[in-house]
Parts: structure tokens; C-alpha cells; sequence
């Protein structure tokens, strides 16, 4: 077991790279099972759930080969329907992106039920919905789903019941081969979303309105690939380094990012006292705090608000800022469980219902602490590089799921970070 020692009160400085979005990325290597063909896909982040993708694309019959640890190419003409066992797929959540593919490919699909973080209940019956409503038979028995089309899919009007990143992507994946126009009503937004609308387009697909709240898929006899595709910059990781800079008092420019999907974060921080500056091309960002920062009010929401995937790293800000803070998670059920370990570090939090009331403490303590999740592993992070003393930080296969290299990304600016084995 694998822990992060890390050394207090630095103070962040100086300029860090994002890697390719990992919510585009786990979408984008199931989508990769469509297309009779190869394709090059490069910024893709070094992280767990990536590994576990290309396991499964492998197991359906695709040559996956890395050229680099951030430049995959993908040939999968040989990919057959093949049931994907629940021992692989409940590592992470995307696993049940191969539905929506391979229902699209070959009019069948048999996945293990998905893993990911634990918000409470994440139910896929919008997943389900849109499967059922292109014409397929959806079957959930031993930990399994199996959805099938006898008289084959075509393409229909699907209305999300509620804004949903997964089932947006998963429908989308169904349509694409399916003869006739489907459309994805009360879509999700997120940047993610048109990046793989973009990378299917790119591969030979009819997408429009990724972006929007109505996508259209025109159904294509077959995706041919030969093409090459760079995945879009991470948001949450950016506005991971946004907060621990401003949350550490220091000063840190942020490049290879998109700063327009980083707007719901940065008019936040503005608001709380922290400086920002953002590059005339969009790519960069610099983010600085001298002094504390004061109380901010925040609900999480679907793209274009703020992301709740960046509710706890936000949570350590409003810790150690002036005044009360209010911040109410408006995507899942149940966000919070971190906010037990960073009141073992001194945090003053109160949930009632779907809000934490955060009462600012000058500073926090170093403690021994566990990572519920992935973005709560991040979060930790940045109180135990704010924090006075030594944090010891178990569960951190979490946040290897989702960031790459994180500790030698935050010590490169200055952060003290030790990756020690028990
Ligand atoms: C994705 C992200 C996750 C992020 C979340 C919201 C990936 C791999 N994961 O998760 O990091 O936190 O979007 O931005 O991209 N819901 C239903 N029925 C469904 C599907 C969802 O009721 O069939 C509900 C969920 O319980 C939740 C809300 O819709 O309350 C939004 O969930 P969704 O956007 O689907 O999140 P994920 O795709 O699971």
C-alpha cells in the first residue's frame, strides 16, 4: 500500500503543462472499438483508467499499440462482440461506454455493470432509455448488462430526463452506425462531449451540435478511421492546479489548457480575491493569491456551471478563506465524504442536505488521511500542501485513476511531496 507524505505550507510556483482530459480520453478508446481501421490519438494521459480501457479493447480484438505513453495507435478492424466480464469493468466508471459502442458495431453488447467513484447512487436508466428507444432489448441480471436488437436499431428522438454526461456520450456511441437520425435532447455540454463528437466526426462520423443541448447523429454505414486526433486539455485538471494555487497563497501559470472551459472556475476565484490572468490565445493561465482569500458562495451544476468534479479541491479553498462559505452539489446525490477527513486536518464543515457550510480557519493541520475518491484525493493534496505539518495520505490508487505524475507535477512547483510504500 502506497502513501503521499507530504511536507506543509509551500507556497506553489511556477508553470505547469495539462495533460489531455480524462473524461475525453475514456470515452474516446471505447469509441475507437466503431471503427473498421486504424487511428493515432495522442495527449492521452498516462493514468489507471486509460490502462484498464486498452485491457478491454484488447480483449475485443484490437491492436493497441503505444508510442508513446501519450500517443496510442489503435487498430481495430478485428474487433469481435465479446462479452466484457464485471471484473474489469467495475474499475472505472467509462467501462460501460463499450455498451454504446458495440450495440452500434454489432448490434449487441454484454458489459459487466460499471465501478468509478461513490457518489451515492448513479443509476443508468437514461442510458438504458436510449438504448430501448434506437430499438434494443436491454437485459440487467448478475452483474451484467445485455442489450440486444433482434429486428436491428434505428435511429430515433431520444429526451434526457436528466442532464447526463454518460448517458449523452453512450447514446451517442449507439447512434453512430445505426441507419437513420438520432437525436439527444436535454444533452449535456461538457467540453468532453464535443471532443469525442469531434474525434468520431474526425473518423468519418455525422455528429452535429455537441455543445449544445440537442445533438444530432446521422447514422454511417461504417467508420473507416486512418486519421489522427489530439484530445482536448483537461479542465479539472487545470482547475485542480487553479485552486491549489490560489488556496497555497502562490503564483502559477498554467499552459496547454483551454481557458474558456475554465471560466466557471476563474469568475469563482475572481470573486473570492484571487488574481487572474489569461493568455490572449486562450492557452494559458496565471493564477496568484497574496493574501487569504474571502468567503464564496458555489453550486455545482452541469457545463457551463461549475463542475462538481471540482467541488472538493474548491472545498479546501473555502476551508482556509474568510468568512462563511455556502457550497451546494447540484449533479449527485451524495458528494461529501470527504469533507470527515478534512475536518480531521481542523476544516470547520456542516453538511445539511446537499450543502456544506464551510465556517474559514486560518489554517489547517497535518494528519493522517484516506482518499474516498479521485477528486477528493486531489483535494487532500491541496490541503496537505496548505496545511501546517506533515499530511499522510492513504487511498491515493484514487488519484492515480485520474492524474498523471501528480506528485512530481505539484513538487515542480515547489510542493513537497514523497511517495512512500508501506
Ligand atoms: C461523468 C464524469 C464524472 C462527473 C460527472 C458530472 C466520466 C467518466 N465521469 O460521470 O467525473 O462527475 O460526469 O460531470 O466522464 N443520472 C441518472 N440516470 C442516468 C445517468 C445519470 O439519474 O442514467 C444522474 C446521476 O445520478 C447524477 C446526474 O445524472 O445525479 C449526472 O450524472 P452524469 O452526468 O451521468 O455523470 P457520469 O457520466 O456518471
Amino acid at each position: 500500500m502506497d502513501k503521499f507524505i507530504i511536507k506543509g505550507n509551500t507556497p506553489l510556483r511556477g508553470t505547469v503543462s495539462i495533460n489531455g482530459a480524462k473524461n475525453a480520453a475514456v470515452a474516446i478508446l471505447p469509441a475507437t472499438a466503431l471503427i473498421k481501421g486504424k487511428c493515432r490519438i495522442d495527449n492521452i494521459p498516462n493514468i489507471s483508467d486509460i490502462k484498464r480501457c486498452c485491457e478491454i479493447l484488447e480483449l475485443l480484438g484490437a491492436k493497441v499499440n503505444f508510442i508513446t505513453p501519450n500517443e496510442v495507435e489503435i487498430d481495430s478492424t478485428n474487433v469481435e462482440e465479446k462479452e466484457i466480464p464485471l471484473d474489469l469493468t467495475k474499475k472505472f466508471r467509462a467501462s460501460y461506454y463499450f455498451i454504446g459502442a458495440l450495440l452500434s458495431r454489432f448490434g449487441k453488447a454484454s458489459v459487466g455493470f460499471p465501478g468509478g467513484c461513490n457518489f451515492g447512487s448513479r443509476p443508468i436508466d437514461q442510458h438504458i432509455k436510449g438504448f430501448e428507444t434506437l430499438g434494443a432489448t436491454v437485459n440487467c441480471e448478475g452483474g451484467m448488462i445485455y442489450a440486444t436488437s433482434e429486428n436491428g436499431l434505428e435511429g430515433n428522438s431520444v429526451y434526457l430526463d436528466v442532464v447526463s454526461v454518460g448517458a449523452t456520450i453512450n447514446i451517442m456511441l449507439s447512434a453512430v452506425l445505426v441507419p437513420g437520425v438520432t437525436t439527444i435532447e436535454n444533452a449535456a455540454k461538457e467540453p468532453h462531449i464535443v471532443d469525442l463528437a469531434n474525434f468520431l466526426n474526425t473518423m468519418g462520423a455525422n455528429i452535429k451540435g455537441a455543445g449544445t443541448d440537442i445533438i444530432k447523429i446521422t447514422g454511417v454505414e461504417e467508420l473507416r478511421g486512418n486519421a489522427s486526433y489530439s484530445i482536448v486539455p483537461d479542465q479539472i485538471e487545470a482547475g485542480t492546479f487553479m485552486i491549489a494555487a490560489a488556496a497555497s497563497r502562490g503564483d502559477v501559470t498554467i499552459t496547454n489548457c483551454i481557458t474558456k472551459h475554465l471560466d466557471p472556475i476563474s469568475a469563482k476565484l475572481v470573486e473570492m480575491g484571487v488574481n487572474i490572468e489569461e493568455s490572449e490565445d486562450g492557452d494559458e493561465i496565471r493564477v496568484w493569491s497574496d493574501e487569504r482569500t474571502t468567503k464564496g458562495n458555489i453550486k455545482t451544476l452541469p457545463y457551463p456551471g461549475f463542475p462538481t468534479d471540482m467541488q472538493p479541491q474548491v472545498a479546501v479553498l473555502l476551508s482556509v478563506s474568510q468568512g462563511t462559505s455556502y457550497l451546494t452539489e447540484g449533479v449527485f446525490d451524495s458528494r461529501f465524504q470527504y469533507t470527515e477527513e478534512l475536518k480531521k486536518m481542523g476544516a470547520k464543515i456542516r453538511i445539511e442536505g446537499k450543502t456544506a457550510c464551510i465556517e474559514g480557519v486560518e489554517t489547517l493541520n497535518g494528519c493522517q488521511v484516506t482518499a474516498t475518491d479521485l477528486r477528493a484525493g486531489a483535494a487532500l493534496i491541496i490541503a496537505g500542501i496548505c496545511a501546517d505539518g506533515e499530511t499522510e495520505l492513504y487511498g491515493i490508487e484514487h488519484v492515480e485513476r485520474g492524474y498523471e505524475k501528480i506528485a512530481e507535477r505539484f513538487n515542480s512547483l515547489g510542493a513537497k511531496i514523497e511517495r512512500v510504500s508501506e
